[in-house]
């Protein structure tokens, strides 16, 4: 049989890891498509810039439209990233009839619905494994492993680079700036890196979770976004001593009278599994009504861990290729005409459990005002903890954590305790998640 021909856009950290992976298994990876996967052209911002690995039999080209337009080309390979020029390259790829590869959850989060569409007419195959989570192959077990199932919930470290950040600070007391800078030179942060730390990665990729778990239509602007970079030491440390861990979680569930689809710093016990994933390893908790909760763990991002995933898609469509496109698992794991418009619950509707920190002063009835507004709004609580004052100092550090409750009654708590006169400044609020 003729080799499949890739044309590749992007020669950076993923796809020169495609390049490696695709020529070091060639082998095996030719005996489990049923042909040759050949990267036949590629093309990158700056084709004069120095590359360390081989790229002998690859052309390299400078103008990836004409990449996209050559009728040599099989399947384009798209590891360049952002949405702007490359939602011009996908969508030119799929209207000349091409099939494509992409890793870009950030594309496919804003402009999925139109991409999806477009491929559909043009009866293509958009594979997009190495979008969420890296290697760990998420999507083909939520698309395929898992369809028995009615997905109540996923809870998931779904960006490396976060993970990395928060572990390193917990494990040896590193800086945040020092830490970030570690992670960029590892290749696992995104070119703009508050894409990392504000949590708007991780909520790509939970838009595209969420879509293939319940059967919705993808929609990043309707995801709440918070990220790490003012989570505290203190605060890391007070969750230990109470046992538990913070981590950066993308939560979506199906409440039955709305989706919450929500990332931000999460309070987990440390007991579970998953608030033992460090460093650059991604974890996703999946919770369906017939198997249970199940767990997904490996590399999230990095060079060939990603590229794993890239060439499984090309592996993948490779053997797709005579399939009837009616016969194809579809892009969102529902049959398009059956995606329902469910709706995204804002995140004051979410219900979760909170970690509450106050600047108390230390003097009596301090807890009595506290606990009277909770329970004025309905609000039980769990835990109080109240440390010692520091030497000298008339402020100590409140603890509490609360049960599962509607946000905006605790909003409604937070402005009601920070008007107390027993009360100095902010309130700090982590939610909590028990994952059982
Ligand atoms: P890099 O920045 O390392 O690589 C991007 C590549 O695209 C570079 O080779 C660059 O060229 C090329 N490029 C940039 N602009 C253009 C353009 N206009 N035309 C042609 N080529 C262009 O990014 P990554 O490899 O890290 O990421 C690629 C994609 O994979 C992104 O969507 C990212 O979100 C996703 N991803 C990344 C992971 C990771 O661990 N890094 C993991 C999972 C997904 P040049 O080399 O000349 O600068
Ligand atoms: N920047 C991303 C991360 C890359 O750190 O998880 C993988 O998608």
């Amino acid at each position: 049989m003729t080799p499949i021909r890739v044309g590749l856009l992007g020669l950076g950290t993923v796809g020169s890891g495609t390049v490696q992976v695709l020529k070091r298994n060639r082998e095996e990876i030719a005996r489990r498509a049923g042909r040759e996967i050949l990267i036949t052209k590629a093309t990158a911002r700056n084709l004069a810039k120095p590359r360390d690995f081989d790229l002998d039999g690859i052309e390299l080209v400078a103008d990836a439209e004409q990449l996209v337009s050559d009728p040599n080309i099989d399947i384009v390979c798209e590891l360049i990233g952002g949405d702007t020029t490359t939602k011009d390259l996908v969508l030119s790829a799929i209207a000349q009839g091409k099939h494509v590869v992409t890793a870009n959850k950030a594309l496919l989060a804003k402009h999925g619905t139109e991409i999806f569409a477009a491929a559909l007419k043009a009866r293509v195959i958009v594979a997009f494994e190495a979008a969420v989570a890296g290697g760990v192959p998420i999507i083909k077990t939520l698309r395929e492993g898992l369809t028995a199932n009615r997905i109540e919930w996923i809870a998931g470290i779904i960006n490396g680079t976060s993970n990395y950040i928060l572990s390193e600070m917990r494990s040896r007391g590193a800086s945040f700036d020092t830490v970030l800078a570690e992670a960029q030179a590892k290749g696992y942060a995104e070119a703009d890196p508050t894409f990392d730390i504000e949590g708007i990665d991780a909520a790509h990729k939970l838009t595209l979770l969420s879509a293939i778990a319940f059967g919705i239509p993808v929609q990043f602007d309707k995801a709440y976004t918070e990220g790490i970079s003012k989570l505290t030491d203190k605060d890391i440390k007070y969750a230990e001593q109470l046992g538990y861990r913070i981590k950066l979680l993308g939560i979506t569930r199906n409440t039955g009278h709305g989706i919450e689809l929500r990332v931000h710093p999460t309070l987990i016990p440390a007991k579970r599994l998953i608030a033992n994933v460090e460093g650059v390893m991604n974890a996703i908790l999946v919770k369906g009504d017939a198997v249970g909760a199940t767990l997904y763990y490996g590399r999230g991002a990095g060079s060939e861990a990603t590229a794993s995933a890239v060439v499984a898609d090309l592996v993948d469509v490779t053997r797709m290729l005579t399939a009837d496109p009616e016969h194809r698992v579809p892009h969102l794991a529902f049959q398009p005409d059956q995606l329902r418009d469910t709706p995204i619950l804002p995140i004051n509707e979410v219900e979760t459990a909170y970690y509450l920190r106050l600047s108390a002063y230390d003097k009596p009835g301090v807890m009595a005002d506290v606990t009277r507004v909770l329970a004025d709004l309905d609000i039980s609580i769990d835990a109080i903890l109240q440390k010692e004052a520091e030497e000298g100092e008339d402020i100590v550090d409140v603890i509490i954590l609360t049960h599962r409750a509607i946000e905006k009654r605790v909003d409604a708590a937070i402005a009601r305790i920070e008007k107390l006169p027993t009360i100095a400044g902010k309130v700090v609020r982590v939610r909590l998640e028990e994952l059982s």
